[in-house]
């Protein structure tokens, strides 16, 4: 931890409101989900791209148990190395103390405690930039903790990154906002629990509709984590399992034959706008786009897509209905078929999609004319000038 972010003295605790010249912005990642390091691996390129000469950065690790820990400002030791995510564990300033942002909305105090000291006041914050990927980071969770708080946020609100997270939520808001979804079935923990032989049977009947194979996905997931691709009903059982290991709700869906679409949208001033569409090819080595494609390989993606004219304006067309249909703020990445039929069908989006700068969304931008510290700017200024409250 570099002293500028540490208060010198404890005086700084008492001052209300000390005069800043610049804006501090307050980086947390890590966190609980399946997604901690990569997590961790992007908040350091965020850390790398913020200009220090216009903003403070304060960084806050969420360990994968769930305390914030202050951690070292850093960002080169937070980069993938030999094909290994780094953890917030590995660079906590200490094994135990915890960060503390409070609840009381006329104060942004950021506080330190440690068992057995007194607590250190680690001074205001004005924006915090949650680089945090599924659930309690990306799910709104974090978002309702900092409405309470009162500090400003990148990205999306509590309801737009809980229906973002949510695969059966968010397929409902889509469908009322006239999104073209692909087939899918639902299956609650309760249905589960009671009744297995009910639900092989429904999704059976699905299959026998829409033809196998079927993709099993946890609700709230990501990174394709606990997805399956099941060819018959001899794999379903297995594949509803690893669902469930992520989510005890979970999706049935029908295979979506055709080309990987994504296309960022950005909030600028006057509103979203939607990036230069990209292709992400079928990866040959892995069954479909795993977690090792889609992370450690990102580069692998197409940007811009090699679609006509008219194919880009309509996808662009529908990223941004996506967006505005959850109430997105900020940020979001939408992803798409484009199935043999040649129609556009809408798979999901990412209201804090794969961030780091080779990663899909700042790659989409940059071909869109805006670079990747042009992009972390422009969010944390669009956070600067939102209100927290209702809006
Ligand atoms: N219905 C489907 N048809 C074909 N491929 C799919 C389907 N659902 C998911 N996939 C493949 O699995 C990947 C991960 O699924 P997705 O729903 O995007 O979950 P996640 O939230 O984990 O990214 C997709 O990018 C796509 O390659
Ligand atoms: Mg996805």
């Amino acid at each position: 931890m570099s002293s500028e972010n540490l208060p010198q003295s404890p005086e700084r605790a008492e001052s209300t409101r000390p005069q800043r010249s610049k804006p501090r912005v307050a980086v947390v990642f890590g966190g609980r989900s399946s997604e901690h390091g990569i997590s961790v691996v992007t908040a350091g390129a965020v850390m790398k791209a913020i200009d220090r000469t216009k903003y403070d950065v304060l960084p806050i690790g969420i360990t994968t148990d769930g305390r914030w820990a202050l951690t070292a400002d850093e960002p080169e030791r937070m980069a993938i190395t030999d094909r290994r995510v780094p953890d917030v564990d590995g660079l906590a300033e200490s094994a135990e103390g915890s960060v503390v942002l409070s609840v009381d909305p006329g104060s942004r105090e950021v506080v330190h405690t440690e068992p057995g000291s007194v607590p250190k006041a680690l001074g205001e914050v004005d924006v915090v930039f949650p680089v945090l990927h599924g659930p309690y980071g990306e799910d709104g969770t974090l978002q309702g903790l900092l409405e309470l708080s009162g500090v400003p946020y990148v990205g999306a609100g509590v309801l737009a990154s809980a229906v973002g997270q949510d695969k059966e939520y968010m397929k409902r808001v889509f469908i009322s906002f006239g999104l073209p979804v692909g087939p899918y079935e639902v299956v609650r923990p309760r249905e589960w629990d009671h009744d297995p032989s009910a639900v092989r049977k429904r999704i059976v009947d699905f299959a026998g509709e829409h033809g196998w194979p079927l993709f099993v996905k946890p609700a709230r997931g990501g990174s394709s984590m606990g997805i399956t691709k099941v060819d018959d009903l001899s794999g379903l059982d297995a594949a509803i399992e690893e669902a469930r290991r992520h989510d005890p709700k979970f999706l049935v869906e029908s295979l979506l034959r055709g080309r990987e679409i994504e296309c960022g949208v950005l909030e600028f001033e006057d509103g979203p706008r939607a990036s230069v569409p990209a292709e992400i090819p079928p990866v040959t080595a892995h069954d479909f786009y795993d977690f090792e494609a889609k992370y450690i390989d990102s580069a692998t993606g197409l940007v811009p897509a090699p679609l006509t004219e008219e194919q880009t304006a309509e996808v662009q067309r529908l990223a941004v209905a996506a967006f505005d249909a959850v109430s997105c703020e900020g940020l979001v990445r939408a992803d798409f078929f484009l199935t043999e039929d040649g129609t556009f069908v809408i798979n999901e989006i990412n209201t804090l999609p794969g961030f780091t700068p080779i990663s899909m969304y700042p790659r989409m931008w940059q071909e869109s004319g805006v670079s990747y510290p042009e992009l972390v700017d422009r969010l944390i200024q669009a956070a600067l000038t939102r209100s927290t409250g209702l809006r």
